[in-house]
């Protein structure tokens, strides 16, 4: 058993004032959503010692390899270090800039592998949402301009080399943005936990930020939270992302990746609507695991992993707004190949998940899923 977090993790209001990076020349990347004190706050933060900041800053958009290109050609000169201060799309592309700018050529080059991870600048990352981890992952998720293609880059030149996790910065994100980001963060936990080659190392820290979504996230969405639900939520977010470092996804990403091309969902919300769909599809093969992982973090009984599939759907139905659009309003029967062959494309997959998978049970799970 081994667990690998070389990121130094901040978490707490106050470690903004230990904020840190390396070199002289950092480029500060900060979504636009940050309220104006603090980034001020932040600059400041960056600027002590004499260091010369560049601040760029973005909205909240997954990375296209089009803004990623253009923008390691618009910063030209020496950069020592990258700072980004955003949700997981910001800090995705933070990554995937820090790549290019060592590594060379153009992020579609690392898609299937035509060139190869050699080292990316030194990053300090600072999540303003609560659910991707990518602030302590190896992992960079982009968009393909070119063919729509998501694809996940994953190497250790892609980890931080700090975190700075400012429960604080949760005050200004709208509920929907908590409720979506903190969804994925649970699911990560989720899927880490149910992964055939899961590390237990990871277990409590998993359970932990279950428990810790499961209890705050209906007092957030009814409007009645104070920084106790928002510290909560934000350390359940750097819980799932140790997670997923150390035992990846699993069928909901993976089809949260497949679909992805065919809305324009949140991450989070889309993953909170195919958990349903996953649970059903290998249910008969937890082996009653997943009935104990929703004993453990809600402190409930449950005969069965039916039972708990059945909890879990129902939780997560009574915190989404009825108003959201269905996942599959913009499929077509001819999309269903192109989607089967997507989640085929992951290869390690079979690997983790519990049921045995092949082309004719993913072709029938995702007609359920469009035909619903
Ligand atoms: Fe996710």
């Amino acid at each position: 058993m081994r667990l690998y977090c070389p990121t130094e993790i901040h978490f707490g209001n106050t470690e903004l004032q230990q904020l840190q990076v390396d070199g002289c020349v950092t480029l500060a990347l900060l979504s636009r959503s940050i309220a104006p004190e603090y980034k001020a706050k932040i600059v400041a933060q960056l600027q002590l010692g004499g260091n010369r900041v560049i601040v760029m800053e973005r909205g909240g958009a997954e990375p296209s390899s089009d803004e990623i290109d253009r923008c390691a050609v618009a910063v030209d000169g020496v950069v020592d270090s990258i700072f980004a201060a955003g949700g997981g799309s910001t800090l995705d592309f933070a990554k995937a800039l820090a790549l290019v700018k060592v590594s060379g050529g153009a992020i579609a080059d690392y898609e299937f592998g035509s060139r190869s991870f050699n080292g990316a600048l030194p990053l300090t990352l600072m999540p303003t949402t609560c659910g991707s981890g990518s602030e302590v992952t190896q992992y960079a998720v982009i968009n393909n301009s070119v063919s729509g293609r998501k694809f996940t880059l994953g190497d250790d030149c892609l980890r931080a080399k700090r975190a700075y996790v400012i429960p604080d910065l949760l005050q200004t994100l709208p509920v929907n943005q908590i409720l979506a980001t903190a969804l994925d963060g649970f699911i990560h936990a989720l899927e880490a936990l149910l992964n055939e080659v899961r590390n237990p190392i990871i277990e409590p820290l998993g359970i932990e930020a279950m428990r810790l979504i499961h209890r705050h996230l209906i007092t957030i969405v009814q409007g009645e939270y104070g920084i106790e639900q928002l510290e909560g939520v934000a350390l359940a977010s750097l819980y799932g992302g140790i997670c997923i470092t150390n035992s990846r996804t699993g069928l909901i990403h993976t089809l949260s990746v497949a679909f992805s091309e065919f809305h324009k969902l949140s991450h989070g919300v889309v993953n909170a609507q195919l958990l349903p769909h996953a649970l059903r599809f290998n249910r008969d093969h937890y082996n009653g695991r997943l009935k104990q992982i929703v004993s453990d973090f809600s402190a409930q009984s449950f005969n069965s992993d039916t039972d708990a599939a059945q909890y879990l759907c129902t939780w997560i139905k009574s915190l989404l707004p009825t108003t959201i659009s269905p996942l599959n309003r913009s499929v077509v029967a001819s999309d269903i190949d192109h989607i089967v062959d997507r989640i085929l494309q992951d290869k390690g997959l079979p690997l983790v998940n519990s049921r045995p998978l092949d082309h004719t049970n993913i072709r029938t799970l995702v007609e359920e899923i469009v035909y619903e």
